[in-house]
This record gives structure tokens, sequence and C-alpha cells, in this order.
């Protein structure tokens, strides 16, 4: 028995505590601030919860279970509503290593070099929304939208006309991660009808691809060899899903979180609209403040001993990023956005063997729109603060982030 072992009076009374704040956490009323609930979580970096799953909150515990060989990635649902095959997101390995390398031979040379384009979108769809409503810009839908979504579907080869029919489902699908108790019984129904219309639109792609084969992500994909000879067509299918709905829903949120954060504090604002150089850490300090993506998931394949307790074999882990990111035990003043704040090891993009891939291109695409932001709208304003926000519990962000100005300054080329 260790000294933090507890009664199991008081233990059941710390679960059941935990299991109500992590719910209030996750109430939609909640949704424009759930840090509060968060931060009382964190009393108990590691905590049973009343359904038997765990919740693990503490940044220290996290970073260890997310490099933990004794951890599974697998965290989906009952076997009635898993998919068919898992993605490598969810995959163990050495068959997620297999995946990963594919993907990451395909990936990495082609976001190189990428700045140039990405920072002529960005000028782009800031001019085109100014000339149609001077003064107004919705952050979401004219810029942090289209931006990841123009980026992703030209490097994997989707055109842009299916742009709207993958768009809806997309959002449709990311709602099914959340918490299966915070959706209805029709929308758990719909999400099985929504990856049916997926795998089709996906074999379409794919089809139309191998008739008229292009040299983007898709087709080097199609074409590359691992050890284990080319990538399988259902593997190929559900991972340019996965790499589909990694663009589309959470660089987004980036985009927009980081805007918010720039208009509540004035001086960060003003600071990058001068010097270029505070988008690096100010994006980081995004990503640890108000993540794009709040939770995992994990399960245990051996009992594992952590942070005065144990977790049993075959349990199910929750991971609370945006916890771990305001851990007073990592960061100094955790609550406090501070815009180049050093010290940042952030569990923004997870860590481990499943740290995300697209974090160059997140990073890039967030630290170009928000200079561009700073420099180019004349006294900003939120029109509504807090902004409407989505449904989404785990992939979080505003619906739409009004923002109104004075005037569009020219873009200058980034000079000076
Ligand atoms: C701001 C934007 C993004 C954030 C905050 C983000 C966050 C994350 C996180 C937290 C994970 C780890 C999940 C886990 O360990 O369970 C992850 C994995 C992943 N991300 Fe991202 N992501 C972003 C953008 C992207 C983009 C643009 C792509 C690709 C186009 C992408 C592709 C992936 C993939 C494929 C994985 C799975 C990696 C693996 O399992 O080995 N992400 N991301």
């Amino acid at each position: 028995m260790t000294s933090t072992t507890t009664t199991p009076t008081a233990s059941t009374a710390h679960q059941h505590t935990a299991t109500v704040l992590f719910a209030q956490g996750l109430r939609y009323e909640h949704r424009a601030d759930p840090y509060p609930y968060y931060e009382q979580l964190l009393r108990q970096p590691v905590v049973r919860m009343d359904d038997g799953t765990w919740l693990a909150g503490g940044h220290r515990e996290i970073s260890l279970l997310l490099r933990d060989p004794r951890i599974s990635a697998d965290r989906l649902p009952p076997p009635q509503q898993r998919p068919i095959r898992k993605s490598l997101l969810v995959e163990d390995p050495p068959r997620h290593d297999q995946l990963r390398h594919l993907v990451t031979q395909q990936f990495v040379p082609r976001i190189m070099g990428m700045r140039d384009h990405i920072e002529a979108l960005v000028t782009g769809l800031l001019d085109a929304h100014t000339s149609d409503r001077p003064g107004q810009l919705d952050v979401v839908a004219d810029l942090a939208y289209p931006l990841p979504v123009t980026v992703i579907c030209e490097l994997l080869g989707v055109p842009r006309e299916d742009e709207a029919l993958f768009g809806s489902l997309a959002r449709r699908l990311t709602r099914g991660l959340d918490p299966i108790d915070t959706q209805t019984e029709d929308e758990i129904r719909e999400l099985q009808q929504t990856r049916n219309e997926l795998q089709q639109y996906l074999e379409g792609l794919i089809a139309r691809h191998d008739t008229a084969p292009g040299d983007d992500l898709l087709a080097g994909l199609m074409h590359s060899h691992g050890p284990e000879g080319p990538i399988d067509p259902i593997d190929l299918r559900v991972t340019l899903g996965l790499l589909l709905i990694a663009g589309h829903e959470t660089t987004v949120n980036l985009i927009a979180n980081g805007t918010l954060a720039l208009l509540r504090h004035p001086d960060a604002l003003a600071r990058l609209r001068t010097d270029p150089d505070l988008a690096t850490p100010l994006v980081e300090e995004v990503l640890r403040y108000d993540p794009p993506v709040q939770m995992s998931g994990r399960s245990t394949l051996a009992d594992i001993d952590l942070a005065g307790t144990t977790i049993p074999k075959g349990s199910r882990i929750r991971l609370l990023l945006a916890a771990g990111n305001r851990d007073p035990r990592r960061f100094a003043d955790p609550d406090r956005f501070v815009a180049d704040r050093t010290d940042n090891a952030h569990l923004g993009f997870g860590g481990g063997i499943h740290y995300c891939i697209g974090a160059t291109l997140a990073r890039a695409e967030a630290q170009i729109a928000l200079t561009a932001l700073a420099r180019r709208l004349e006294s900003p304003r939120l029109v509504a603060d807090p902004p409407p926000y989505r449904e989404n519990a785990i992939l979080r962000g505003p619906e739409s982030l009004p923002v109104s100005f004075t005037r569009l300054i020219a873009d200058d080329g980034g000079a000076g």
C-alpha cells in the first residue's frame, strides 16, 4: 500500500466528484470555457470514473501513458459501433508503424517548401472576403476553414468540387468522436450511415484516381511500397479518410482559437504586427492554452501503476490533453496566455509514436494566417465574446468568429 492509497469510501467519493466534473466540462453550456472544471480535475492526476473508465489529466501522467508500450491506442467503442478496419490512429505496432511509415514518406517531402503557397492562399482569402463585405470577416468561414481544406485537398488530390460533400461528412463524423453519453441515439445511428457514405465517396475517389493518376499524395500512397509490399485497398481508403478528416477538422480550430486569444490579448496582437518571429512561440502557446484536440484515448494491455493507483489491464483511459496543458506542476502560471512562453512542452499534438503527422503543416498554416490577420486588419474587434461554439467537445472550437475592423491593409508581401 502506498501513502496515497485512500479508503474505499474516500476513493468512491473522489471517483464520483471526478465523474461529475468531467461531465460538467463536456456540457455544451461550458464549451466556451471548460477549463475551470479541468483545473479541479487536476487535483487528482489519474482517477477512476463511475462508469469504470479512467481519466488522466496530469501532464506527467499523460506523457508517460502516451509513451508506454503496455498501452494500446485502441479506444474504440463497443463492437457493434466499430468500423471494419482500424486507422493508424488507433492501431498499435507493428501495423501502426508500417502504415505511419507509408504516410510520412509521402507527406513530409510534399509539405516542405509550402510556406509561399500558404501565404498566397491567405492573401487571396482575405482579399476576396473583404471586398464582399467591407469591415466584417467571419474568421472561421472566410479563413480558418477554407485554408487547411484547400491545402489538404490539393495535397491529396481531392477535387475542390467535392468539398461541400466531403466537408459535411467530416463534420458529422467528428461529432461521433465525442463521448458516447453526450450523443443522442439518433446521432449514434446516423454515424453508421455517415461512415457508409464516406466509404462510398472514398472508393469513388480512389477509382477515379486509378484511371487518371496525378502526382499527388493519394497517387503516391497508391503506388508506394513498404517492406510489406503495396498498401492494401482498405488501408488506403481508411488512411485517406483519416488524413482528409484531420485536414478538415483540426487546423480550423487552431486558427480560430489563436485569433480569439489575440483579440483578447491586444498586447500580443500589437507585438505580432511588428514582430513576425513571435508567430512561432505564439502558435505553440495557443496549442497549450486552448488546444484544438482536447482529449484522446487509450486502453491498457497490462496493469499500470501510476500516481499512487493501479489502472487494471483492459481499462479504457481518457487522456485530457487540455488539462495536462494547464497542469501547474508542469507550467508556470498555466491559466495565463503568454505569447512568447519558452518552456512549452504542450500536449496539443499528442506525444510518443502517435505524435501528429500534420503538426508541421498545421503550425505553418496557423503562423501564416495569424500573422496576416494581425498585419492586415486595422483595429480588429470581436463581434461576440465568447463566440458561438460548435457542438463537438473533443475537436473543440468556435462555430463562427465574426470580427469587425476599420480597414483591410494592403498586403505588403510580409515585408517590414
Ligand atoms: C492544429 C491541427 C492539429 C492538431 C491539434 C492535431 C492533433 C493531433 C493529436 C493530438 C494527435 C494524437 C492523437 C493520439 O495520440 O491519440 C494527432 C495525430 C494525428 N494527426 Fe493531427 N492534428 C492536427 C492537424 C493534422 C493535420 C493537418 C493532419 C494531416 C493532414 C493530421 C494528421 C494526423 C494523423 C494521421 C495522426 C495519427 C498519427 C498516428 O497515429 O501515428 N493532423 N493529431
